[in-house]
């Protein structure tokens, strides 16, 4: 027998799925340039499959990890400020994940009796519709627009919708892009907005090098496991037999560039087979993969990115220690 349901029948909650605006390398041929070539490295969105991302989340939470924490506490406390300055219709965030820190917003949004749309854009469909079924059963108010999409392939197509836009950009996602790259990814963001919208972008600073080694380097092990789940990306995707236990993480702050490099270092000479490339890869004894670059800001640095992309900036909230930047600015 069928046993009815009082409750609020669930709302089916599915993706749209953004097209690049440009042609993209897809997961062979991108692996293919970067991993057969030296300097060996991977780009950083193979590390979010589902166990990546509850990974980083778990990072997030780690005492070493103190972006995040510092990032939440500006946005507990500006968030109201934020949303009066810039009355959403939309919330469009880039790189969502779980949007555990938008979610200061939303509440932002109540206290401001401000009705929205949240349009979440994510590499990782499981994590999407997941974060979205919680936040819609959390803000019932809150519209729900899920995104999948990699922002990698330009911005050219997010679906058109009217009234202002509050573009988020998180975590210091930015760092992941090389400095050149992130001054072309701001105008891109920026050629995606209309006049009068706003973009809110969180930075992580420079500062004493032990911090954020620490940071990188925390005493559980999570950012190395994290590091390290990205072969397990490439065995399951590209059919390759990375053996997992002869790779060690190491993450260093590279004080020259301004930035943590993270990399997998073999831990003996070997053969990897990559099925999918067809490929044989010889690693010696202490060759590496580069997996991940995080570029540090100055609070001037952010500030000149922004404006040479021709942002102007509403406000630039930091802590008191300075370890962290909640830029908003506007077009
Ligand atoms: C998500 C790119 C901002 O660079 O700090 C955390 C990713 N890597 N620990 C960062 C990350 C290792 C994170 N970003």
């Amino acid at each position: 027998m069928q046993i009815p349901n009082y409750h609020t029948p669930q709302k089916e909650i599915a993706c749209m799925t953004i097209m690049p605006t440009r042609v993209m390398p897809d997961m062979i041929d991108d692996v293919r340039g970067s991993l057969l070539r030296t300097p060996r490295s991977l780009s950083p969105k193979y590390f979010y499959d589902e166990r990546g991302s509850e990974l980083f989340d778990q990072i997030c939470s780690t005492p070493e990890y103190y972006p995040t924490r510092t990032e939440n506490r500006l946005l507990a406390k500006y968030a109201v400020d934020i949303i009066n300055k810039t009355r959403p219709d939309q919330i469009l965030e880039l790189g969502s994940g779980y949007s555990t820190k938008t979610r200061r917003l939303f509440d932002a949004c109540e206290t401001a009796s401000q009705s929205c749309v949240y349009a979440p854009l994510d590499v990782c469909e499981e994590v999407l519709i997941e974060s979205a079924q919680k936040l819609s059963e959390e803000y019932e108010w809150l519209g729900l627009k899920p995104l999948l999409g990699d922002y990698h392939g330009g911005l050219g197509n997010l679906p058109a919708s009217t009234g202002s836009h509050l573009f988020v950009f998180l975590g210091s996602t930015i760092g992941n892009f090389e400095q050149a790259e992130a001054l072309d990814f701001i105008k891109e963001v920026y050629k995606a907005m209309r006049y009068g919208d706003h973009l809110l972008i969180g930075v992580d600073r420079v500062k004493e090098n032990h911090v954020l080694n620490a940071a990188y380097n925390d005493a559980q092990g999570i950012t190395a496991e994290f590091n390290l789940n990205v072969l397990h990306v490439l065995n399951r995707e590209l059919n390759a037999n990375f053996n997992i236990d002869a790779f060690t993480h190491s993450a260093v702050f590279n004080a020259d560039k301004e930035r943590i490099e993270m990399r997998l270092i073999s831990n003996t000479n070997q053969k990897v087979q990559i099925d999918v490339l067809d490929e044989t890869i010889q690693f010696d004894r202490g060759d590496d993969i580069l997996t991940e670059i995080s570029q540090k800001y100055t609070h001037m640095g952010i500030e000149t990115m922004l404006s040479e992309a021709n942002f102007s900036i509403t406000d630039h909230y930091e802590d008191e220690d300075a370890y962290f930047s909640l830029v908003l600015a506007s077009k």
